[in-house]
This record gives C-alpha cells, structure tokens and sequence, in this order.
C-alpha cells in the first residue's frame, strides 16, 4: 500500500511540485484546529468547486495562428457569485490561479463581502503583442469561459497586466453574446461604461483605514507618528498620502528605484509629483537615500510594504523596528518572517484584510451596475471606510479570544464563515 498523501490531492496537480497551491493548503491546515464542528466541511476549502481549462486560438497580426492556455477557477461559491481578477503573465499556471481563487474566497469572506472566490489568468507575456493582438485574445477567451461567467455567477476584475480597457473588452465580449448589455460581468471598467468612482484609489484607502485603526488599538497617535513604505504606486502612493495628510510622517519610501528618508518627514505631494515626473523616488528633493537595509532598520510606527510579495523574510525581519505592518501587497510577509515578526510583539494587519479596499469598491462597482444608480465618490469612501471598519474590528476581535495572530483569526473567520454556508445550504442532492 503507498503512504496515504497529506491531503486528497486532485489528479491533475504533481504533488512534488504544488507551487502557490501547496502554501494555501498549509494554511488551511494551520486553521483547520480552529474550526469546531464546521471542520467536517474543511476538504471543500482543499479543492476548487471548478477550474476550466481554454484553449484561446488567434491569428496574430503577421497572419499565423497562435494558441494561448487560458484558465478560469471557481474556489468557492457557497457565499455567492465568484469574484477574483484576470493576470496576464507567461509564469500563470493552473496551481497558481486555484491559490489567487482560494485566496480571493478567504479575503471576500475576511471581509464579509457576499461573493466566493474565482481567478483567471491567460498565459501569455502582454509586452510582446500589439494592442490589437491582446483585444483578440482576451475576447476569445472571454468567449471561452463565456458559459461559467456572469453577473449572478463569476465576475472577472483586472489583476497583474490587465486594466480597465481589458474589462471594457471582456463586457463587450460576453454582452454581444448575451444580446444585452451586461455592465455588471466586470469590475474595474472605465467609469464611463458603469465604472465605480472611488476604485483607483480604494484599496490605498483601506490600507490607511485598517493603520488607524491597529493604531488606535496599540494606543498609537498618528498626529507625527512615523511610517515607511515599499512601493510607491497605486497603493503604496495613495496610503503614504492618506497618512501625510493626517499629519503623519513618511519618513522613508522605497520602490524600484531606491530609498530616500528624511528624518522630519517626506513631503508626499512633492514626492508624488516627483515619481510621476521621473518614474521612481531616486533623487528626489529633500531626502538622502538609504540603503534597502538601512529602511528596513528604521524605527517607526507603521511599515507598509505595498509592492511585491515575499519581501520580509528571515533576512530582513530582524531588522525591522515597527509596531505595526499593514500589508498593502498580496503575500509580502513569508511564514518564517511572520513567526520572527510575532515574536517581537509586532502586528501586523494581513494582506486578506488590509487590501481588501479594490475588492470592496469592485463589490460597490457591481451592486451600482445592478441598479443602474451610481454613488458619489464621498458616499463610496465613506461605505468602504464603515466595512473595512467592521472587518478589522471583528478580526481583531477574534485573535484577542484565541490568542492568535491577525492573520490567523482572519482566516478563522473566513473559513467559519464560508464553511457555515456550506453547512446551511447542505450538500447536494
Ligand atoms: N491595485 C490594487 O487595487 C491592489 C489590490 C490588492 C492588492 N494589490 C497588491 O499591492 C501591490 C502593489 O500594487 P499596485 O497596484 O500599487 O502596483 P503599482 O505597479 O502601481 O506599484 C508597484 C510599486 O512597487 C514598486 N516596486 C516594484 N518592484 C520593487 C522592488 N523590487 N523593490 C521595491 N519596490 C518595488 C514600484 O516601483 C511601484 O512603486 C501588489 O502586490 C498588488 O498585488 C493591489
């Protein structure tokens, strides 16, 4: 008889060679011991409900025919429609779309928003197409996964290499074949097709919601408190903003270009202007730059790493000197490094709660479209402030009763609640 496998492992995955899929599972085994009677549902997390596979033929624009491998995956649906982005990139694998599914349940679910989780992503590299090439492709594929998508079933977003104008093409794609306009198959369109205001900046602000409030929970004042940021873009540029304009200190911003500091604080209009003017921070007025060392050694109240995942490791996660980490990037904290981090009393507020914020707009988005009544950009800050209240309040809430970190009560209470909609609905037939 062979060794039984840790988990019942569907047959078309290599269980030497898991990739994203493996971390999820170790992190659901790791709530697994938190879920009381819901644990009899807990395989239902291990798996996708489905994952289509499509081929996406196009003829490209010096006439030959190419085929791409396009995949669309349904984690969870018990709590409603699929939601989750479309990534263009040439590494998209199947293992790597069913874990961006299963995460996208956990942070709908974190957040208490009323949808599963979905991802898709086409594999190819975005730069070596023109325009026309990728409108193609994105609506073949858009054709192809056609029959699993839709308003009341799976709603597709932008993600890494995809934007509005790809959001603009899939609705066109799947409402020709419809015979109706259907605004609601997308979030993340431009605002002249049903686009929500408040959704470029959403997920900075919410990053800055859930700071104040790990803020106010650690008794920290903002007024002249001090922040760090990795990555300066959407959502690192609008947190750092948020908080400099609440009169925090930015002392120190890194991103793909270097460090600057300035002990007093950045001045983060200035700095803005000045990435928007030469594409990085290097060199900007007022600061001295540092080394990537000397940022993650510098003593402050929040660090915000907003760029890529995997950038505090057992490496750096000595150095670091802040009471609070609120993860703007998807997955930038390792396991080893959140164990390190822990161990020095530091919080950190986990990427599934902290950039929740573009979800939540992107949820306001498709309930907007339903109504065909649209919000002001003060009305939508102001929902997406009260939810990304609630969800840190009751997460904060949770870790306190097991004595847990936030990332680990996050996911207790995104499993619970998935798997107590599993439970009611019942299992069909
Ligand atoms: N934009 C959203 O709505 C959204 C939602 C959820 C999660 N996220 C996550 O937030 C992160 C940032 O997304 P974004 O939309 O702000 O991207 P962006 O492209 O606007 O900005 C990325 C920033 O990271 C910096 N950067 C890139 N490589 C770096 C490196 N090696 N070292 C330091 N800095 C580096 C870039 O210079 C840039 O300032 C990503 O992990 C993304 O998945 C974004």
């Amino acid at each position: 008889m062979s060794t039984p496998m840790p988990h019942a492992l569907p047959s078309y995955l290599d269980p030497a060679n898991l990739g994203p899929w493996g971390i999820y599972l170790e992190q659901v085994d790791r709530v697994a011991p938190y879920l009381g009677r819901l644990g009899k549902w807990v395989e239902t997390l291990k798996r996708p409900k489905r994952a289509m596979i499509v081929d996406v033929p196009v003829e490209l624009d010096d006439g030959t025919v190419a085929h791409f491998e396009g995949y669309r995956v349904q984690h969870n649906i018990s709590r409603g429609p699929g939601k989750g982005g479309v990534r263009f990139h040439q590494d998209v694998t199947l293992s790597e779309v069913m874990a961006l599914a299963a995460w996208m349940s956990v942070k709908n679910a974190a957040v208490n928003l009323p949808f599963g989780g979905a991802k898709g992503g086409i594999r190819i590299d975005p730069r070596k197409f023109s325009t026309a090439e990728l409108e193609k492709i994105t609506r073949r594929y858009t054709s192809e996964i056609g029959i699993i998508i839709g308003p009341n079933k799976d709603i597709p977003a932008p993600d890494v290499n995809t934007n509005a104008q790809t959001m603009a093409w899939m609705m066109d794609t799947y409402s020709m074949n419809e015979g109706a306009t259907a605004t609601g198959v997308v979030t993340g369109k431009p605002v002249s097709l049903g686009g929500s205001l408040g959704r470029v900046e959403a997920t900075g602000r919410g990053v800055f919601v859930v700071g104040c409030e790990a803020a106010r929970e650690r008794g920290v004042t903002l007024q002249g408190a001090r922040v760090i940021v990795q990555g300066f873009g959407n959502v690192g540029g609008t947190a750092a903003r948020l908080f400099y304009q609440l009169g925090a200190h930015v002392i120190a911003v890194q991103d793909h270009t270097g460090c600057v500091h300035n002990a007093k604080g950045l001045n983060v209009l200035a700095l803005l202007d000045h990435v928007e003017k030469n594409g990085g921070v290097a060199g900007a007025p007022d600061s001295e730059s540092l080394t990537a060392e000397e940022f993650w050694g510098l003593e402050t109240e929040i660090l915000i790493p907003a760029a890529l995942e995997g950038q505090i490791t057992r490496h750096n996660a000595d150095l670091i000197r802040a009471a609070i980490v609120v993860e703007g990037a998807n997955g930038p904290t390792t396991p080893e490094a959140d164990d390190i981090l822990a161990s020095k009393g530091t919080i950190i507020v986990p990427d599934v709660v902290a950039n929740a914020g573009g979800v939540t707009v992107s949820y306001f988005e498709w309930v907007q479209d339903f109504s065909s009544f649209f919000w002001t950009e003060t009305e939508i800050n102001h929902r997406l402030e009260a939810m990304m209240r609630a969800a840190y309040t009751s997460i904060s809430a949770v870790a306190r009763e097991h004595g847990v970190s936030m990332r680990t009560a996050a996911y207790i209470v995104a499993c619970s609640r998935i798997l107590e909609a599993r439970e009611v609905r019942g299992l069909y037939p």
